[in-house]
């Protein structure tokens, strides 16, 4: 007999490749249940009649019986997407893989699935379990990178971020008079034949190329009005963002984008040649070469922290097992030994070590531990609030050192960020805010659908600072000298064009105010949570905004900052 079947590579029957691969499949199954296209009972009643054994069992069983000796075992891995020919384990991102996963697990399931949960429910399933699949792919073996995954929400037009910026839109406008100022400021005191422009986090959508438009004309009306005499210009500029960024939808925009500037602009002024380029690379690393650059801009982008934080519930049971280790293996020591080893310093030194080791490592692990919160909030211990703000100092020093080397001496930055406008670390606005997302998840969680654990290691990285703390951070790394720094609010509600502190009644605020956070942390949330919770999850958040908005008004601090490289 020669016999092939899937199987398990690892011992433990709880983590074999076939439970992702159905988890996956299950996740798609339990957002139908969400959206009422399947019965909860009809989930909760079907099981796949399929079984992946481990090398030892299938042994086990063959030795057991006695009919069979084994001439041949082997076991062999294939990529999930049958058409990935490639098997090693780098990174799958191509968004043909989930389809491809799903088209041959549909192939083998669909008569077991449809007579169990009628057909109807197929398409929609497939294809959302295409993009369980894809996601997790993309995660690199369930581990998701800042660097690599994190980017705004994409997709549906109803829920994507280039339709969903208002609020960041709202910020480009009321940025430009500094932005102009800035600008004159740079190419007067520069007058550099090409002028290099770099925006950082530059996303998708009409806000990426409202800062180009703004740019280039400025730039058009300083040479109309004779300010560079007869100084020639050209402007080279580089959109930058993180690699998941839809770069491709902005490429694809530029042509309409150039004839809509050139149309939009006064008869007889013209534009100076532009040049536009994507820059795909996290702004935590180095992205130009020494002092290329005149000036950065980047807005609503620096509040994102370069690390997620996830809280480590498994490893402080790790530690605790090695606890428990320890002390076992020091009652298996015999008496005597144990009476010698008492007088050695050397085995007293090792046992104090070992001690301090665990209780370090026990002190770093619990300062994740954040509650039920997802953010800072009143009951948030101190030292998850450190682990805060170190990661901004350390961010925005490692941001401000790289820039440093990259702006030319005389260049300049432009910074507009989500801040706090109280000291008060506790008591800032994003707290308010991620404190009612928190609430939606904690209401998920009492109806069963998010898992206490999945809420209790979630925390969003993401820190507002206060205006003190990043004059601080400036003034400690003496790189740059603060040419001008103020905070700006905005309401909640993007759509809110009062920016006064009356009273909110309107039924949409609440809606508005989630399909804004939806779209800048979607994925982060799918990647932890699933895809499945999201919906549910943000009608369940409008509806707390909603409800805060009717008592109060909200909303947010943002700094902006000029800075001058210091030479
Ligand atoms: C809210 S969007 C703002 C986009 C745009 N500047 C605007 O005003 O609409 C934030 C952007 O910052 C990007 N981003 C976050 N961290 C980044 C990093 N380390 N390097 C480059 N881009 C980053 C995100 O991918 C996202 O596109």
């Amino acid at each position: 007999m020669l016999l092939t079947f899937l199987g398990r590579k690892k011992e433990g029957v709880l983590d074999g490749d076939l439970s992702h691969l159905c988890a996956l499949l299950a996740e798609a199954l339990q957002a139908l249940v969400t959206e009422g296209l399947v019965e909860r009972e009809k989930l909760e009643s079907f099981n796949l009649p399929l079984y992946g054994p481990s090398i030892d069992e299938v042994k086990a069983v063959i030795a057991l019986n006695k009919l069979f000796g084994i001439d041949h075992i082997q076991l062999f891995e294939s990529n999930w997407d049958p058409y990935d020919d490639m098997e090693n384990d780098g990174m799958c991102s191509s968004p043909q893989h989930g389809v491809n996963v799903a088209k041959s697990i549909r192939a083998v399931f669909e008569p077991l699935l449809a007579s169990h949960f009628g057909e109807c429910i197929l398409d929609e399933l497939f294809q959302r379990y295409a993009r369980n699949v894809e996601r997790h792919l993309a995660e690199d073996n369930t581990k998701y990178s800042m660097e690599l995954d994190f980017h705004m929400a994409i997709g549906e037009a109803e829920a994507n971020y280039a339709n969903n910026s208002r609020l960041q839109r709202k910020a480009l406008i009321k940025t430009k008079p500094v932005l102009e100022k800035v600008m004159r400021q740079v190419y007067m005191a520069l007058l550099p034949p090409t002028m290099v422009v770099a925006d950082l986090g530059c996303s998708v959508g009409i806000n990426t190329l409202l800062f180009v438009s703004k740019v280039t004309s400025t730039v058009a009306d300083a040479q109309c009005h004779n300010e560079l005499g007869c100084h020639f210009m050209e402007l080279q500029f580089f959109l930058n963002d993180l690699p998941r960024n839809d770069f491709n939808q902005v490429f694809q925009s530029l042509q309409q984008f150039t004839k809509s500037i050139a149309a939009g602009h006064p008869k007889g002024v013209a534009l100076p040649p532009f040049y536009i380029s994507g820059l795909p690379g996290s702004y935590y690393n180095r992205l130009f070469p020494c002092q290329s650059v005149h000036l950065f801009h980047s807005s609503y982008c620096l509040h994102w922290q370069s690390q997620k934080r996830e809280a480590i519930t498994v490893s402080l049971l790790t530690v605790l097992k090695i606890c428990v280790f320890s002390i076992s293996l020091f009652h298996k020591i015999s008496m005597p030994d144990k009476i010698l080893l008492s007088y050695l310093p050397i085995w007293n030194n090792i046992q104090l070590f070992i001690v301090t080791q665990l209780i370090k490592d026990m002190n770093k692990k619990m300062a994740y531990l954040n509650g039920e919160n997802i953010y800072i909030a009143k009951s948030t211990p101190q030292s998850m609030v450190e682990l805060y703000q170190d990661q901004f100092q350390k961010d925005m020093s490692l941001f401000l050192k790289l820039r440093h080397q990259e702006l030319v001496p005389g260049g300049k930055m432009l910074l507009t960020f989500l801040g706090r406008k109280k000291d008060d670390v506790l008591d800032g606005d994003l707290s308010h805010l991620f404190g009612l997302l928190a609430q939606a998840l904690q209401s998920l969680f009492t109806e069963g659908i998010v898992e206490k654990g999945k809420l209790e290691s979630f925390n969003l990285p993401i820190y507002g600072p206060s205006i003190d703390e990043v004059k601080t951070v400036i003034t400690r790394n003496k790189l740059f000298c603060i040419d001008h720094i103020e905070l700006f609010e905005s309401n909640w509600d993007p759509y809110d064009a009062l920016e006064h502190d009356g009273m909110h009644i309107s039924p949409h605020r609440g809606m508005n105010v989630a399909k804004c956070i939806r779209a800048v942390s979607e994925p982060l949330l799918a990647s932890h949570f699933g895809e499945y919770i999201l919906d549910k999850l943000f009608q369940r958040f409008a509806q707390i905004v909603e409800r805060h908005l009717a008592k109060e008004n909200a909303k947010y601090s943002a700094i902006v900052l000029s800075l001058n490289r210091r030479d």
